[in-house]
């Protein structure tokens, strides 16, 4: 497993070019199982979690080839089984289920696991197939799943924590090739929902509505293939911003949609980092007074859960009392005992999270414990004066490309090593 040193404590400079998003990718590829015909996706980030569910759509019988950022998959002849232990180990894989059921008419899935920042169930998932006539049985870890014939509904698809992004999204593919019409209320509304359905349209898909809460898809009899761009990664050019502000560097970013980062802007704004947009560059000029903020983390277009950890880190180093509640998941704060051995101090109070900031951050070794919370570890070490050691980085391999590259262009002092 790769280590990352960092020699932190000193301002960056230059531009960083963001990736596509992994959490539009995802969906997508899993989208390409709908029909017998190739489709090219393009903008594709090279991270583990996609190279992975190409290992799943290739367990499926689906020929993917992944390079130069360009994805070819053509599901010709596919099963309806996936690889057990291969679905076991990513959540995102769950969204196989719809588009084998919309196009095999049985799905056999294994159960996702949860992992650290909280349960993860799929009751929604479940509960939209079978609104669709599917007919389901969980057993021995495999959600298998089968009908005869899929038929529009109305759903209601709203969880205890609000939308479900995956649950959307696998409800979408299957909903596609369904008898009828399907209304899904309480549909997510993040752009990687847009994406997915823009990809879906590309293969003939009949859908309006996607980036609102109520989706209507009219079921078609057939999908053909198609050629795709992904969208930027958001949440990816967030931590960029973030890590800017936090080592009052002066960088620009470029290739993201800020249109897509309101809420995350927003809340920088209101801290006092001087970030400006430029077309849709996002210019980031270091320095300057920052002050305290409370965040509370929603489903789109609020504050989105997948920066609060990186965000924490940014808290850390502003004198005064900044408080961030985690809205989302029930457990995503893995990262501030991690935080702490840097130096921070941190409350967590329930849902919340209670940071006395300015108590300034010094290096240490450190171990990375999710996706999110990794990126929030080399942020804070960026900042700390000193050295910082993050183990177990595969984490940041799923989800950032190329991340110390990337900051060594900014002039980070950040170089990997085997362990
Ligand atoms: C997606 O996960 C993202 N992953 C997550 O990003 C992101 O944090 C999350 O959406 C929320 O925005 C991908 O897109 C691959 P949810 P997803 O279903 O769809 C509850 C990252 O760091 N829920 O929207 O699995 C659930 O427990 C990852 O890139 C149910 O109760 O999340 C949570 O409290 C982490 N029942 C809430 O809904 C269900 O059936 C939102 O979860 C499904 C979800």
């Amino acid at each position: 497993m790769d280590n990352l040193i960092i020699e932190g404590g000193r301002p960056l400079e230059g531009t960083v070019k963001i990736s596509g998003a992994k959490n539009a990718v995802l969906p997508i590829m899993a989208a390409a199982l709908l029909t017998e015909e190739p489709c090219r996706i393009t903008g594709v980030p090279d991270l583990s979690d996609v190279v992975f569910m190409a290992k799943i759509l290739r367990s499926l019988g689906a020929e993917v080839q992944f390079e130069d950022s360009t994805l070819t998959i053509h599901a010709k002849n596919i099963k309806c089984v996936g690889n057990y232990d291969l679905i076991r180990k990513m959540r995102g894989s769950i969204c196989i289920m719809g588009p084998l059921l919309g196009r095999l008419r049985e799905a056999r899935v294994s159960m996702p696991g949860g992992c650290i920042i909280g349960a993860r169930p799929v009751d929604l998932h479940l509960k939209g197939m079978r609104a669709l006539g599917a007919k389901l049985v969980i057993d021995e870890g495999y959600i298998s799943a089968e009908t005869d014939q899929l038929k529009g509904c109305r759903i209601f698809l709203g969880g205890r924590a609000g939308p479900t992004v995956l649950g959307t999204a696998n409800l979408m593919m299957a909903a596609v090739l369904a008898e009828g019409t399907t209304v899904i209320e309480s549909a997510a509304c993040e752009p990687e929902i847009v994406d997915l359905a823009d990809f879906l349209k590309g293969l003939g898909a009949e859908i309006t509505g996607a980036g609102s809460p109520t989706i209507t898809i009219n079921g078609v009899t057939k999908l053909h293939g198609t050629d795709h761009q992904v969208i930027p990664d958001r949440i990816e050019a967030a931590t960029y911003v973030i890590c800017a502000a936090a080592t009052e560097s002066n960088v620009r970013i470029i290739g993201a949609r800020p249109d897509h980062m309101h809420a995350v802007l927003d809340k920088l704004q209101e801290c006092g980092a001087n970030i400006t947009q430029e077309g849709t560059e996002l210019v980031c000029n270091g320095g300057g007074e920052l002050n305290p903020v409370d965040i509370t983390t929603m489903p789109y277009s609020g504050f989105p859960t997948d920066v609060q950890a990186q965000f924490m880190a940014l808290m850390t180093l502003i004198p005064g009392i900044s408080i961030i509640t985690e809205r989302i998941f029930e457990s995503r704060f893995m990262h501030v005992s991690e935080l702490g051995r840097l130096g921070a101090n941190i409350a967590i109070e329930g849902p919340s999270a209670i940071v006395k900031g300015g108590t300034g951050l010094r290096g240490a070794p450190v171990m990375a414990s999710d996706l999110r919370a990794s990126a929030a570890l080399v942020i804070a070490g960026l900042a700390a004066g000193g050295s910082t050691r993050i183990s177990r980085v595969y984490h940041l391999d799923r989800g950032y490309e190329k991340m110390d590259q990337k900051l060594r262009a900014l002039g980070a002092k950040i170089h990997r090593v085997a362990e």
